[in-house]
C-alpha cells in the first residue's frame, strides 16, 4: 500500500513512527509525500493536553471524505499513539471509518492489523495496551534501520511511574520499562553506520533508566551514556527527559567527564511554588531544584538549562505564580516551553477543586514566557562575537546556507557549503535573534 504517517507530539512519536516506517517499508509499503496520494493513512498521536487530541479528530474529518471519494478501492485508517489508547471508545463510535486503533504498546501490530482489514476478517481492529514494551522493541529491531540523518533519537525507556497529577502519559504509555544496554549499543551503532552524528536518548524519564548490562544487573544512565561515548564516529551525545527527583551526582560527573557528552540540560521544573509541587505530585520542592541546578553547574560550570513550566494549574494563586517567576530568575534558562494546565481525562488533577480560569491562565502565560524570552535573548545574546562547534545537521531555510546546534542546543544558521552537513565546525557567532543565532565561517 501507499502509506502516509503524521506524527503529533513529543519525539518520542516521531521515534515510533520512524519504526513503523521501517516495519512498513520491510513488507514492501511505499512512501508517499501527501495524505492525497495515500491509500494507507495513519496518524501517530499525541494527547499530553487537550489541543493535541482535537487535531487529530480535525484530521480524521479529512481522512474520511478521502476514504468516501476512493470507495470500492482499498483505503485504510490507522490511529495510533496516545489519543487511541485513551479515547479509543469515542474513536469506535464516532469515527467508524477508522478501521485500526493502536494503543503505543501495540503499534509493532501494524502489519497484522492492516492485514486482517484488508482481508475483510473485521473491519476495526482493537488492539489495546497491555504494556508489552519488550515485545514492541523485539520487533523493531528485526527491520532495517534506513536513511537516519545526522541528529537522530534512540528510545532508551518507555512509560512512566511517576504519576504527576496532571499528566496522562501513565494512562497511555504504562509503566516503565528500561531496554537492554546491549540493545541500545546495537542500535545506536547501526545508527552511526549509517551517518548518525549526534544521538539524542529518549525516555519518559531517563534519570531512573535502570536497563540491565551483559551480567543482567542494573545499569544507571551514567553509566549507559560512558558505553554509548566510546562509540567510534560518534560526535555527540544528549538525553531527554529528565525529572528533577532522580538527577544524581553521577550525572553531574558524566557531563564533566565525557567530552561528548553535551551541555544541556532539559530538566522540567513545572512551578517553582512548593505547595504546587506538593499537589502536582512532583516529589521534590524548589529548594531540592535549586540543589540539583548548583551540583550541575559545580561539574560543568557552563551548563545550560531548559525547563517545562504548567500556569494555572488547580489551586495556584498569585503568590505560586509569583515563586515560579522567582524561581526562573534564579535559575537562568537558556530555553523552555510553557504550557496552560489543560485537564486530561483519568489524571487526579482534573478533579481537584479550584480550578483555574482561562483568562487568569492566558495572562500568567504571557507574562511567564515575556520572562522566558528576555533570558533566552539575553543568553543568545552572549554568544555574539564568540566562537561555537556547530554540528551541521541539514540545509538550512535560505540557499547556501545550513543549520545546526551549537553545543548548548541553539539554534544556528551559516553560509556554508552541503558537504559540511554531519561535519563539527567552529563558526564565529556575528548576530542573535531570540530563538537562533547566526555564524560565519572562520
Ligand atoms: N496540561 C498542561 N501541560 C502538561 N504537560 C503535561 N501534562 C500537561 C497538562 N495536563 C506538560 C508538562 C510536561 C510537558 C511534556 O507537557 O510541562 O513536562
Ligand atoms: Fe508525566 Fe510526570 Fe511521568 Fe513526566 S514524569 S511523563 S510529567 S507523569
Amino acid at each position: 500500500m501507499k502509506f502516509f504517517i503524521k506524527s503529533y507530539g513529543c519525539q518520542m512519536n516521531l521515534y515510533d513512527s520512524q519504526r513503523i516506517e521501517d516495519l512498513l517499508l520491510s513488507y514492501n509499503h511505499e512512501k508517499v509525500n501527501s495524505p492525497e496520494q495515500a491509500n494507507l493513512l495513519i496518524f501517530n498521536t499525541c494527547s499530553i493536553r487537550e489541543k493535541a487530541d482535537e487535531k487529530l479528530f480535525s484530521d480524521l474529518g479529512r481522512a474520511k471524505l478521502l476514504k468516501n471519494q476512493n470507495k470500492g478501492k482499498e483505503f485504510v485508517i490507522a490511529v495510533m499513539g496516545c489519543v487511541a489508547q485513551s479515547r479509543c471508545e469515542d474513536i469506535k463510535s464516532k469515527h467508524p471509518y477508522v478501521d485500526i486503533i493502536l494503543g503505543p504498546q501495540e503499534v509493532q501490530n501494524m502489519q497484522e492489523c492492516i492485514m486482517k482489514v484488508l482481508n475483510n476478517q473485521i473491519t476495526t481492529t482493537l488492539a489495546l495496551t497491555d504494556f508489552k514494551s519488550k515485545n514492541k522493541f523485539e520487533v523493531f529491531n528485526k527491520n532495517e534501520i534506513r536513511d537516519r540523518l545526522v541528529s537522530e533519537y534512540l528510545t532508551i525507556q518507555e512509560g512512566c511511574d511517576n504519576f504527576c497529577t496532571y499528566c496522562v502519559v501513565p494512562y497511555t504509555r504504562g509503566r516503565e520499562f528500561s531496554r537492554s544496554v546491549q540493545e541500545i549499543i546495537v542500535e545506536a551503532k547501526n545508527l552511526v553506520s549509517r551517518g548518525c552524528k549526534e544521538i539524542t536518548l529518549l525516555g519518559q524519564n531517563v534519570n531512573s533508566y535502570n536497563g540491565v548490562g551483559d551480567d543482567g544487573m542494573p545499569r544507571r544512565l551514567s553509566i549507559l551514556l560512558e558505553e554509548l561515548a566510546s562509540i567510534s564516529g560518534l560526535s555527540r551525545l544528549r538525553y531527554t527527559t529528565s525529572h528533577p527527583k532522580d538527577i544524581d551526582e553521577n550525572i553531574g560527573k558524566a557531563h564533566r567527564d565525557i567530552p561528548i557528552l553535551m551541555p544541556f540540560l532539559h530538566l522540567p521544573v513545572q512551578s517553582g511554588s512548593n505547595e504546587i509541587l506538593r499537589r502536582m505530585n512532583r516529589k521534590y520542592d524548589r529548594e531540592k531544584y535549586f540543589d540539583v541546578i548548583d551540583m550541575l553547574r559545580s561539574y560543568r560550570p557552563d551548563i545550560a538549562f531548559s525547563s517545562d513550566f504548567i500556569v494555572g494549574f488547580p489551586g495556584e494563586t498569585e503568590n505560586d505564580f509569583e515563586d515560579t517567576l522567582d524561581l526562573i530568575k534564579r535559575v537562568g534558562y537558556s530555553q523552555a516551553y510553557s504550557f496552560k494546565y489543560s485537564p486530561r481525562p483519568h489524571t487526579p488533577a482534573a478533579k481537584m477543586d479550584s480550578q483555574v480560569e482561562e483568562s487568569v491562565k492566558s495572562s500568567r502565560l504571557r507574562i511567564l514566557q515575556d520572562l522566558l524570552n528576555f533570558q533566552q535573548r539575553d543568553f543568545n545574546k552572549m554568544f555574539i562575537g564568540k566562537m561555537a562547534q556547530v554540528l551541521f545537521v541539514k540545509e538550512g531555510r535560505d540557499s547556501g546556507q545550513l543549520s545546526g546546534r551549537d553545543e548548548y542546543f541553539q539554534a544556528v544558521s551559516v553560509m556554508a557549503d552541503k558537504s559540511q552537513i554531519g561535519s563539527v565546525v567552529e563558526v564565529k557567532i556575528v548576530d542573535a535573534a531570540s530563538h537562533s543565532l547566526i555564524g560565519e565561517l572562520k
